[in-house]
């Protein structure tokens, strides 16, 4: 091995042996235990669950408990909701699994080792370095994960929190053929989410004939595994990210092959379950109102996150609805 190649990756496993050790020390508290309501429906056949699909990773972990303890706090079904998560390698697991299981001991999960190295290849730099992440990529192959017999979940990004019903969401229908459900803003410029280079060149283009396309968010979704499997939409999407490998289609990370596979043939979600943005802008992370409406969850999309604001001393207003459901101990608290 040439020097300079052993010596980076030796760097590389210092960085990820520093970052498992600083997962592995969090110390987060033990949620309370959830019950369901005497009107629930028996969890068998498991044909009543409600399966939620999350990614877990060291930096959004403190996001994702919090992420989940919202979801159990507002279900009046919390015994009924099963969770999928998808962790960024198998060494990271069993960490993660003991992590979950101390401050949720009575949840109903499954963690799936995602081999990032696959989609890593297929990702081309964007603007932001956190969409590169692989594991933002994982939502994609959500149907080669999971087993076969989950045919419908519940996909949410770890950035958020619920203030409704998650079997609300669940039970969004979806008609005929549809595969996804997400809120859609067809107010938002459809054109600005790709490049010249793909407007200009109608064989791309020509993808949204016979479509009426919107912006959707991908970071909340209700999607029907066993039609996508059936389709074989993670290849349709794959094909897409191989060719931004080959040409600049688009700017933005795991977001536009969404788009350009299903922008116009998703069915509707009230805007209520995607308040996003708040997070702040890209490029100068100014702080967000809420859009007008009602809130049945709030998303922190965008360049600032809630929990890095609060530590900082520098929250923006709506923090203070993230920092009920924080369940990371403080360090000064920690001895007693
Ligand atoms: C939409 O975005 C495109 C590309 O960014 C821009 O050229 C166009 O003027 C925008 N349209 C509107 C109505 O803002």
């Amino acid at each position: 091995m040439p020097p300079i190649v052993a010596f980076s990756t030796i760097l590389i496993i210092l960085v990820s042996i520093t970052a498992k050790n600083a997962v592995a020390n969090l110390h987060f508290r033990e949620a309370p235990k959830f019950y369901n309501s005497v009107n629930c429906p028996a969890v068998n056949p498991p044909i009543s669950a409600v399966h939620v699909a999350m990614t877990l990773d060291a930096a959004y972990l403190r996001g994702s408990m919090a992420a989940i303890l919202s979801v159990l706090q507002h279900s009046s079904c919390p015994e009924n909701i099963v969770f999928h998560f998808v962790a960024s390698s198998a060494a990271d697991t069993a960490v993660l699994r003991r992590l979950i299981s101390k401050s949720f001991p009575y949840l109903q999960f499954e963690i799936y080792p995602f081999d990032a190295s696959a989609a890593a290849g297929l990702i081309s730099t964007s603007i932001r370095a956190a969409l590169d992440c692989p594991l933002n990529y994982a939502r994609n192959y959500l149907a080669d994960l999971l087993p076969t017999s989950i045919r419908k979940i519940v996909y949410l990004d770890s950035d958020l929190v619920l203030v409704d019903d998650i079997s609300k969401l669940a039970a969004t229908p979806l008609p005929n053929d549809v595969v996804l459900a997400a809120p859609e803003y067809c107010n938002a410029n459809f054109t600005s989410y790709f490049t010249p280079t793909f407007w200009s060149n109608p064989s791309l283009s020509l993808t949204f004939a016979n479509r009426n396309p919107c912006y959707f968010n991908t970071g909340v979704m209700v999607i029907d595994l066993e039609r996508w499997r059936f389709g074989d939409f993670t290849t349709k999407i794959v094909e897409w990210m191989e060719l931004q490998k080959r040409m600049r289609i688009y700017e933005l990370g795991s977001l536009p092959p969404f788009l350009l596979v299903f922008a116009g043939n998703i069915a509707p979600v009230d805007h209520r379950w995607n308040q996003h943005g708040l997070g702040g802008d890209n490029f100068r992370g100014l702080c967000r109102d809420l859009h007008p409406g009602p809130v049945s969850l709030l998303h922190w999309s965008g360049k600032g996150k809630p929990w890095a604001r609060l530590d900082a001393n520098r929250p923006c207003p709506l923090d203070a609805l993230w920092a009920p459901y924080d369940l990371l101990k403080p360090p000064y608290i920690l001895e007693s």
